[in-house]
C-alpha cells in the first residue's frame, strides 16, 4: 500500500499540471502570511475598506493608480532622457504626440551592429536606419515603472543583438509621458506607435511584443488594426493573462477584488463601464497574425494556465502553425519579468521571425 501510494506519488510529479498546482499552493501559503498577524490584518481593512473606497468617492480616478500603478517611477533616480546610462549607448530618447496634449517618451535602440555607428547621431540618422531592412519590434511594457526597468532594458538588449530595432514607449501617465492612463489612451498610444513606425520603415518587418499589461494592449492594437484591414506581421506575448476579470487571487492589476472579497461592493470595478477590460480572450479570436506567446511555468502573477488557454483559443481562431507557446521550466526562476535572461530565447526569437 505504501508503495502504491510511493508511486502515485512519482507519477504525479512528472505531470506538469501538477507543478502548476504546485505553484499555486505556494502562492496560497505567501498570500496567507499576512493574515496571520492580526494587527496587519485590522490595518489592511482599515485601509482597504474605509480608506480606499472614500477616496474613490473623492477622487474616481483613483482606480487608475489601483490598476496601473504608472506613478511608482521604478526605477528611481534614472534620467529617461538618458538610455546611454543603462548601457543603452546606441538608443535615443524621444518624444511623439499621439494626441492633442498626449506627449509619448520613446526609446529607439538601433542593431547592436550599429553601436559605434549611432555614438552622437541625432534623431534624423536614428529614423533613417529604420528602413533598411531589419526587423523592428515595439515592446509594450506591463503595469508599473517605466520604459528604464530593468527586465525591460533586458529585452531591447536582446532583440538588439540580434540585429532588431527596438521602440519601447512609455504609455501616457507613465514615465515621463503626459496625460493619465486608460484602456483607450494605452491603445490609441500604441497604435498611433505603430503608424509611426510604419511611416518610417518601409517594407520592413514589425513585430509588437506586448508583456502582462502590455499583452492586452497589443491584443487591442491588432484588432483595431484587423478592423482597418490590417494584419501585424507578428505578435509576441509575454505572460499574457485573459482578460481583467479573471478572478486570479494574485492578479496584477485587479488583486485586491479577488483577495478581498466584497471589494467590488465599496468602490467601483475597473471593467465597470467597460473602463479597464483589455479583452485579450475576445481578441484573439479576431486576430489574423503569426503569435507566439511566451510564458514562465513560475509565474506567479499569470499562471501558466492561462497562458495554454490563450494558446489554445488563438490556435483555434486561425491557423494552428501560425501559433506557438514557448514555456520555461520552473526552475529557471523567471516568475513573471525575468524570461529575457533566458540563453534560448535568441534562438526562439530568431526562429520566430524568420517564419515571418
Ligand atoms: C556600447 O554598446 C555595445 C553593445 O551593447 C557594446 O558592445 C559596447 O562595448 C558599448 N560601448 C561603450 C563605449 O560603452
Amino acid at each position: 500500500m505504501l508503495a502504491h501510494t510511493m508511486k502515485r506519488r512519482v507519477v504525479k510529479q512528472n505531470n506538469s499540471s501538477s507543478e502548476v498546482s504546485e505553484a499555486q499552493r505556494t502562492d496560497r501559503v505567501q498570500s496567507a502570511s499576512p493574515r496571520c498577524s492580526l494587527k496587519t490584518g485590522v490595518l489592511a481593512a482599515l485601509v482597504i475598506f474605509i480608506l480606499v473606497p472614500f477616496s474613490l468617492r473623492i477622487r474616481p480616478e483613483l482606480i487608475q493608480h489601483l490598476v496601473y500603478t504608472h506613478r511608482i517611477r521604478l526605477p528611481f533616480f534614472v534620467d529617461l532622457s538618458r538610455p546611454a546610462d543603462l548601457s543603452l549607448n546606441h538608443t535615443i530618447n524621444m518624444y511623439l504626440t499621439s494626441e492633442e496634449g498626449i506627449s509619448l517618451g520613446v526609446w529607439h535602440t538601433v542593431p547592436e551592429s550599429l553601436w559605434k555607428e549611432a555614438q552622437g547621431k541625432d534623431l534624423a540618422w536614428y529614423q533613417n536606419t529604420l528602413n533598411h531592412g531589419s526587423p523592428v519590434f515595439i515592446y509594450l511594457h506591463g503595469n508599473t515603472g517605466t520604459r528604464a526597468a530593468t527586465h525591460r532594458v533586458g529585452v531591447a538588449k536582446v532583440l538588439s543583438a540580434l540585429g532588431y530595432h527596438v521602440l519601447v514607449p512609455d504609455y501616457r501617465g507613465f514615465g515621463d509621458s503626459t496625460g493619465e492612463p486608460t484602456e483607450a489612451g494605452l491603445t490609441t498610444d500604441a497604435l498611433y506607435l505603430y503608424n509611426w513606425v510604419k511611416a518610417h520603415s518601409g517594407n520592413s518587418l514589425v513585430v509588437i511584443w506586448g508583456h502582462s499589461l502590455g499583452t492586452g494592449v497589443a491584443t487591442n492594437t491588432a484588432v483595431k488594426l484587423i478592423e482597418q484591414g490590417v494584419a501585424l506581421d507578428g505578435v509576441i506575448l509575454e505572460g499574457a493573462f485573459n482578460s481583467v476579470r479573471e478572478r486570479i487571487t494574485v492578479h496584477p492589476f485587479t488583486w485586491y477584488y479577488w483577495t478581498f472579497p466584497g471589494t467590488g461592493y465599496f468602490f467601483p470595478e475597473p471593467w465597470a463601464e467597460n473602463k479597464v477590460v483589455f479583452p485579450t480572450e475576445e481578441n484573439l479570436k479576431k486576430m489574423r497574425s503569426p503569435i507566439l506567446f511566451l510564458h514562465s511555468e513560475d509565474d506567479h502573477l499569470v499562471p501558466i494556465q492561462i497562458a495554454q488557454q490563450m494558446y489554445e483559443v488563438a490556435a483555434s481562431a486561425q491557423n494552428a502553425e501560425r501559433v506557438k507557446l514557448v514555456s520555461f521550466d520552473g526552475s529557471l526562476g523567471y516568475l513573471h519579468n525575468g524570461l529575457y535572461r533566458d540563453p534560448h530565447l535568441p534562438d526562439i526569437l530568431k526562429k520566430f521571425v524568420m517564419s515571418l
